[in-house]
Formats: C-alpha cells, structure tokens, sequence
C-alpha cells in the first residue's frame, strides 16, 4: 500500500479534485508569466476568459480520477491511432508529428510544468486538434494510466541521462519499464528509444532479448521531426544512439 500511496502522490493526487476533464493553457502564453497568475489561469474553468481571445482547442487533459486507465474516448475528440510521447520537453516533436498525421492522436507525457505550458502553447499555436498533454511521472502513466494494448507507437527520446554514476539508479528505462512500454503498445507496436548517452544505450539494449520486442530498422526514423534536444546534440555534433522496435508479443 505504501509504494501505492506514494506512486500516486507522484501522480499528482493534488489534483483529484478538480472535475474538468481537459484544461486549456493557451491563456497562458498571452498574460504574466508570474506563478500566482499562472495557478489561477490553471484553475479557471474553461470559457471564462470573457472578451479576450477565444480559447481554441482545449490541450491539457487533467485526468477527472488518476486510479483508473484513461478513457481515450474522453482524452481526445476524435477516435484514432494513438502515439505517445514519453517525456515529450516543449513539445516540438509531438506537435510536428501532429501535424504530419492529423488523423492519429498524440498524447505527451511530461512532469515539468513550465515545459506542458509551452508544449500546450506550441500545439494551440499550430491549432492541431489531436495533442493532448498529461502532466505527470512517465512510469505512473505508462503503468496505470494508458490502457493496455492502446498504443501504436511509445517514443522516447532523449530521457534524462543522468550520466554520474551515483545518479543512474534515476534513469527511467529498467526491465519494469519496458515491460510497462510493452504493456500499452498493440501487437506489432512501436517502440522508439532514442539518447546521446552510448552506456545508457547499451543497459537499454541488454534488456530487450526475451522482453516481447523485436529490433527493426531505424529508417523510419529518417521522417521524423527532430526534436529540441537532438537539434542541439546535431549541432553539438554528439553521436546519437537509436534503437527502433516492434512488439512480438
Ligand atoms: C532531456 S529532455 C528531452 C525532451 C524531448 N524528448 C526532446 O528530445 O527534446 C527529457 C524530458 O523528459 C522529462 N522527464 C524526465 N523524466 C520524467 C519522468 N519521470 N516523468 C515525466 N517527465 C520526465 C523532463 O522533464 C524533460 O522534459
């Protein structure tokens, strides 16, 4: 009970009282950048802003009960296939992803709320109808929150490297998690590791014989958007390390 107890404060348990179901930032990014500002333009119900802008769609979904799998018939407008983005930063490459495939969903994970702020800015901006974002720990959702089975492809890119060795302990890919991955994705889904950090690489790697995924070509990887951090990795000129897989089973 108690590792229960304290996944859930992870979870953001704060916020089980707050009914409305899907919260729109895109207020934010045209007032004051102040903390009390932002707490009670998080708090207004939607439709309040009386004569300012009219709020275009709604991006921040605030799960009504944080105990159950998500409903994905509430999270989105429109029933499609669903990708995630697992620590999706400022949301560059969930909204281009978005933008390229209008009739798929895209759900992005993320605990930092500066960054859900700008990613919600970033899809309003881009009036993309199929983004939403859930603020919370990527293990909680990939865990407890995203329906088994619901997902066609789980991009994770870049996570937090933590490269001192006292600190790897915190890196989020671990047998649980994959098998947490595996557990949302529908057969043959995708699964899409990229990171900067060659020994982080390689522990990812030991852990994918025998955990239900197949490694299949990075080419496909080729289209897709860059995201913030790997623009800076390119630009830095760090090598960057891919792994592309395929659920078996
Ligand atoms: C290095 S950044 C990469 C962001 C983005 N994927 C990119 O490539 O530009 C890692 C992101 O994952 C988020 N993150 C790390 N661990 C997380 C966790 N356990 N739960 C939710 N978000 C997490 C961080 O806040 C950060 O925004």
């Amino acid at each position: 009970m108690a590792v229960f107890v304290s996944a859930l404060a992870v979870a953001r348990l704060a916020k089980t009282t707050v009914t409305t179901k899907v919260r729109n930032l895109d207020m934010v990014r045209t007032r004051s950048d102040s903390s009390w500002d932002l707490f009670h333009e998080r708090h207004q119900p939607s439709g309040t802003l009386g004569d300012k802008e009219s709020v275009p769609d709604a991006v921040e979904f605030v799960p009504a009960n944080y105990f159950a799998p998500l409903d994905l018939t509430d999270v989105f407008p429109r029933p499609g296939l669903l990708e995630v983005d697992l620590g999706c930063g400022d949301g560059s490459f969930l909204v281009a992803m978005a933008q390229k495939a209008p009739d798929r969903n895209y759900l992005g994970i993320e605990r930092m709320f500066g960054r859900v702020r700008s990613a919600c800015a970033r899809a309003s901006r881009a009036s993309v109808t199929n983004v939403r974002l859930l603020r919370v720990e990527i293990s909680y959702a990939v865990k407890y929150l995203i329906p088994a089975n619901s997902t066609s492809a789980a991009h994770l890119l870049f996570p937090d490297p933590w490269p001192k060795k006292r600190h790897q302990r915190r890196r989020i890919v671990t047998a649980d998690f994959v098998a947490a991955v595996h557990r949302i994705l529908v057969p043959d889904g995708f699964f899409n590791v990229a990171t900067d950090q060659p020994d982080y690489f390689a522990s990812i790697c030991e852990l994918i014989p025998n955990s239900g995924f197949r490694e299949v070509s990075t080419e496909r990887n080729a289209d897709f958007p860059l995201t913030t951090f790997q623009k800076r990795f390119l630009t830095a000129g760090a090598p960057i390390y891919r792994l592309a897989l395929r659920k078996t089973v």
